[in-house]
């Protein structure tokens, strides 16, 4: 694979009802399917939430879809979809989405996020594990998970 030259300023921000076009149109390259009510109803819908990717100029390059789960009274982020724009793929668009997802795992209040990928999409792959995803092994699907590493927290010595 020829390397590209990545992009230095990819922003992301949450998703607005305005960019339900534009992500659709992304949504369409990535999975081969559009379904713009879809995605309108997941912008309003309380549970899910979307991010986008956005280039200088304000072109939207990148969406990802995600919504919260409920594990063992554990909540948990569940990564549905990440797609790039078809021409800006490779230059580093998912590898700015993903770490901006998980390090706002915090704020929802979440320990862990999983998603389903396919062992061979390996640009896919690559930038999850970047991020911290790991395989897990205990499903039967091509599941990724990661955990928020817990605190290291330094003992007080006792004043002698
Ligand atoms: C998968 C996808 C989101 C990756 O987005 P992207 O912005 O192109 O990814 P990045 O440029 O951040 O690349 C991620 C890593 O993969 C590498 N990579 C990029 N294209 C690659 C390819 N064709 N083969 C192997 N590795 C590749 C990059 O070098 C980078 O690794 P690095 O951080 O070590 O340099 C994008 O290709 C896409 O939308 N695909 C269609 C939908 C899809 O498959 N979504 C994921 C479903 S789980």
């Amino acid at each position: 694979m020829k390397k590209k030259t990545k992009f230095k300023k990819i922003s992301c921000r949450m998703m607005k009802k305005e960019d339900v076009g534009a992500v659709a149109v992304l949504h369409s390259q990535a999975f081969h399917s559009v379904d713009d009510d879809e995605l309108a109803k997941r912008v309003r819908s309380k549970t899910s939430r979307a991010l986008v990717a956005v280039k200088n100029d304000g072109t939207i390059v990148g969406y990802t879809l995600f919504d919260f789960e409920m594990d063992e009274k554990r909540k948990v982020m569940y990564v549905a979809n990440v797609g790039v724009s078809a021409k800006h793929r490779g230059r580093g668009v998912c590898g700015v989405m993903v770490p901006w997802l998980v390090a706002r795992l915090g704020r929802y209040k979440c320990k862990s996020a999983y998603l389903s990928v396919f062992s061979g999409n390996d640009s896919a792959v690559r930038c999850y594990t970047r991020a911290g995803f790991k395989f897990d092994s205990s499903s039967g699907m091509m599941r990724m998970q990661y955990r928020v590493p817990r605190k290291r927290t330094v003992k007080k010595r006792k004043a002698a």
